[in-house]
């Protein structure tokens, strides 16, 4: 079995996985949304502290597993330097406890390999990967090739909504307030513009959007609930475009095999219907993450793990490094 720590941003989570099975056989995560929300956006030092506790509260619940432990698997990069230290901390200290390796796990590798828990992985896949930190197009072909077709050059798609729920006194995380909100509004009323519309370029950028929301935002006497419903439609609808305009020309330019969703954001059901959309309009198939595991979480940490593990890509407690920013390769 693998034991699978994940502290990369705002949710503690340790998991186990069989090796040869691939079954999921614990997982518990605490998040700090609530903690968070106070101040619309993650606090790194609060977070820290909060991982501080929670992660040892649920590794107690874990030691029945401990004899069954072939290695420790960390999230290591990219994430919030302060907090990938705790979950790297703790599996270099129970690399040292237990006499077993560490293997260090790129958190988006993670959140692609969410599409293959409990199951064999199937590729190629040509996966769109919309977080909190990340939009990204990315070709995996295999666990160890992975090549990123295009990348936000400022916010995130998951950030922009974060920002867009701050701006309307929603609270965080703003993913879940926003699609809740915008299935009340009328996504006709305002028209902001999309991002990169005649650009040739293939990348994304949010926040043009981002601030066009905030002049219509400004522009409001009285910020009304219909008002906060209507915005959240219109910037969802626009946001959303942004990601089927630039996936529409890859359709059309690449022979993608199969299509794939996973990141926080992937949650979004109005955002899945639409790729389910376009994907049969190309006759591609698509899969996407299990609801349960879009947002972060240990459980994809570990079924990534299982690909290093069988790779062979350990590390030491000298070697494993945390990294705040890194590339995927
Ligand atoms: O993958 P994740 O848990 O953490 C990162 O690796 O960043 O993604 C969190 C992000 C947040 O920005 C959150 O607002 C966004 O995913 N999110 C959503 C939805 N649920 C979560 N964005 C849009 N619609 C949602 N339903
Ligand atoms: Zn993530």
């Amino acid at each position: 079995m693998i034991l699978s720590i994940e502290s990369s941003c705002d949710d503690s989570s340790i998991a186990i996985t069989e090796i040869e099975t691939k079954k999921v056989l614990f997982h518990k995560k605490i998040s700090q949304e609530l903690e968070h929300s106070v101040y619309g956006g993650v606090v790194p030092e609060l977070a820290s502290r909060l991982h501080a506790q929670a992660l040892p509260s649920i590794l107690a619940q874990c030691e029945v597993f401990f004899p069954h432990l072939k290695a420790i698997a960390v999230t290591n990069e990219p994430g919030l330097a302060v907090t990938l230290m705790e979950g790297a901390m703790m599996a270099k200290a129970l690399s040292i406890a237990l006499k077993i390796p560490l293997l260090g796990v790129h958190h988006l590798k993670g959140h692609i390999y969410s599409l293959f828990i409990e199951q064999e992985a199937v590729l190629p896949q040509t996966v769109l990967l919309i977080s909190g930190g990340h939009t990204q197009i990315i070709d995996v072909t295999a666990y160890d090739m992975m090549h990123v077709v295009a990348s936000s050059s400022d916010d995130s798609f998951g950030e922009s909504f974060d920002k867009v729920a701050k701006m309307m006194g929603l609270g965080y995380p703003g993913g879940p307030l926003i699609e809740a909100l915008a299935k009340e509004g009328n996504a006709t009323r305002f028209d902001f513009p999309v991002p990169l519309a005649k650009s040739p370029k293939m990348e994304f950028s949010y926040s043009g959007l981002k601030n066009a929301v905030r002049l219509a935002i400004e522009a409001q006497e009285t910020l009304t609930h219909q008002d906060r419903c209507d915005i959240a439609a219109c910037f969802q609808k626009v946001a959303t475009e942004h990601l089927l305009q630039k996936c529409k020309k890859l359709f059309k330019t690449h022979r993608i095999k199969s299509f794939a969703m996973v990141g926080g954001a992937s949650a979004n059901l109005y955002v899945r219907e639409a790729f389910t959309n376009l994907a049969q309009s190309y006759r591609v198939p698509i899969l996407f993450a299990p609801l349960e595991y879009c947002a972060d979480n240990a459980v994809m940490i570990g079924r990534a793990a299982i690909e290093a593990y069988h790779r062979g890509d350990f590390s030491t407690i000298r070697t494993l490094e945390v990294h705040s920013k890194s590339l995927l390769k």
